[in-house]
């Protein structure tokens, strides 16, 4: 070996730790109140390091990061990692009453953040009360060093979090819709990283704009961090590339918008192909049922290109219309997994469970002794498979992991207690009552789970942006109506299904999902409409230890909170 070949051995050795090396990343989150001005009102709300939206993590594909928790506001408080799966490790995962007991003000909890295949756009969120309005930011997961996205580089990458503000503090929101029973008070604006946008009174000044070069291509990162509404966005005049979605890639998607339901991540390419200008970037809900009250404004952001023009007033993207729910589910059934050799697809072809869940809205009698706002005058609460979820008041994980009786039932059933015409248009009111529960589903370590959700016209049909947690799962299919068990898995995709970790069941209609039970833990799954879950639409799966000791849940860290 000569002195040459030392120094290209060395080299290879040199790449191969950096490609095989998963770094440590560590981020410190001080939980506090800050004082915010939005729409000429300012009030405090709830913040990480006082920022809003809160800092981005970035990290890369296979990396773990610690994030120090420090609670320093005067309520409790969990950060969730949405679409993380942690493998082995629930213990960091978040929902509150599920896998911890909240931190409490002035305690503190490190939560390590297990990277596995996950790559692309993810993002993190408080999960308690509905402390996630103003606690939440991106989770940027980078390819691996020495590897690169499945397109050609981006010039920069640009987040675009969609969300919601109220003037009011939202824990009076939340309280007051708790004790009235109806509907949530509507947002006053929707925002695009935290701003409203100039066609808000009183929020000109503050408009995000987003300078491009004209030319170049620039990737967005999106999550729609709304508390209760399906959003469609756009760019005047610019198409956008869809290129992944909730942490992985998807096909190339040409479209000229996008719907993204609350936890969903979308990665898009954008090309700076039109004239020197300013074009409104776009966001609004899309409420399937227009009944409920919601806020229909639009919120903007400004796409600026450089350089020297007269810029003319930009004009507003096209938009479906806010109940559009056609254009909601063609965009969402229009995602088709990358399924390449470097970034293959795993669809379990057969299974050993077939789950068939309902999501209803519900109504049980007022628990105040005034009448409540809901349908004839009681409240509402919401169920899978008809149970409303009573969270309990200790960890369900740790009295799964203790062997504890008494927190939870095994009994959370594989399919509705009973058949009906789920979507029919006038059901019997004696369908709205559902029973109260705390019940799991046990699946075994290496099950094949198919899911079917059905939303259900109990009360009133909706969309549920449906998700599980520790877990990806496919979207082989979905459709309008009942779902039909032996018509519909005949048009199922198992080739190209995209990889989620939040899909929107369409209203009145069905979706079918499939997992690898591959991750031992208890794993929490729900709406992720904040009114939803406050009203039941929740459960939790346990998926028990396999043989072997890469096979079983990993132990508590020392440091878990306690309630
Ligand atoms: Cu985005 Cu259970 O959460
Ligand atoms: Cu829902």
């Amino acid at each position: 070996m000569n002195i040459h070949h030392v120094l290209v051995v060395g080299l290879l050795v040199i790449l191969h730790l950096m490609q095989s090396q998963a770094a440590l990343v560590r981020y410190n989150f001080v939980v506090q109140e800050t004082n915010y001005t939005r729409l000429c009102s300012s009030k405090n709300i709830l913040t990480v390091n006082g920022q809003y939206p809160g800092p981005t993590i970035s990290a890369h594909r296979g990396d773990t990061v610690i994030v120090d928790v420090i609670n320093q506001a005067s309520q409790n408080i969990t950060i969730h990692w949405h679409g993380v799966k942690l493998p082995r490790y629930p213990w960091s995962d978040g929902p509150e009453f599920i896998t911890q007991c909240p931190i409490q003000p002035g305690a503190r909890f490190s939560q390590k953040i297990i990277l596995s295949d996950e790559e692309g756009t993810l993002w993190w969120h408080a999960h308690s009360d509905w402390s996630r309005a103003t606690v939440h930011g991106l989770l940027v997961i980078s390819p691996k060093i020495g590897t690169t996205y499945p397109f050609p580089k981006p010039h920069a990458e640009v987040p675009v979090i969609l969300g919601d503000w109220w003037k009011n503090d939202i824990q009076a929101v939340m309280e007051d819709f708790m004790r009235r029973g109806g509907d949530p008070a509507p947002s006053d604006a929707l925002t695009i990283n935290g701003q409203p946008g100039d066609r808000y009174n009183c929020s000109r000044q503050e408009t995000t704009k987003v300078h491009v070069d004209k030319g170049k291509t620039y990737m967005l990162r999106m999550v729609n961090a709304a508390m209760n509404n399906i959003m469609f966005f756009a760019i005047a005049n610019h198409e956008l590339i869809v290129v992944g979605t909730d942490g992985a890639y998807t096909k190339p998607l040409k479209t000229n918008y996008i719907t993204i339901s609350p936890g969903q991540t979308i990665d898009a390419l954008l090309v700076a192909n039109q004239p020197r200008n300013h074009y409104y970037m776009a966001a609004k809900f899309y409420n399937s049922n227009p009944r409920s009250l919601f806020d229909n404004s639009t919120t903007t952001a400004i796409l600026t290109y450089n350089g020297k023009y007269t810029a003319s007033p930009p004009i507003l993207p096209p938009l479906p219309a806010f109940n559009d729910r056609n254009a909601s589910a063609n965009f969402t059934s229009s995602l088709r997994s990358l399924a390449s050799n470097e970034h293959p697809i795993d669809v379990p072809m057969t299974l050993t469970r077939k789950l068939l869940y309902t999501l209803s809205i519900n109504t049980l009698p007022c628990t105040s002794n005034t009448t409540c706002s809901g349908p004839r005058g009681n409240r509402f609460a919401a169920s899978i498979n008809n149970i409303t979820f009573d969270a309990p008041r200790t960890s369900i994980l740790d009295a799964y992991y203790r062997g504890m009786n008494g927190v939870y039932g095994d009994n959370f059933p594989d399919n509705p207690p009973f058949m009906f015409n789920y979507t029919a248009a006038n059901l019997s009111t004696s369908l709205q009552t559902p029973m109260n529960g705390t019940e799991v589903k046990i699946l075994k370590y290496n099950d094949t789970v198919e899911l079917v959700f059905q939303g259900t016209n109990v009360v009133s049909g909706v969309d549920h942006p449906m998700h599980l947690h520790g877990y990806s799962f496919y979207v082989v299919g979905s459709g309008f109506g009942n779902f039909d068990r032996k018509r519909d898995p005949l048009n199922y995709n198992l080739v190209d299904p995209p990889l989620q970790q939040t899909i929107a069941v369409p209203q009145n209609g069905w979706t079918a999902i499939r997992f690898r039970a591959n991750n031992p833990g208890v794993w929490f799954m729900h709406c992720h409409f904040e009114r939803h879950v406050s009203w039941g639409m929740e459960m939790v799966f346990i998926v028990r230890n396999g043989k072997g000791v890469d096979a079983r849940m990993l132990p508590p860290p020392k440091d878990m909170p306690k309630c």
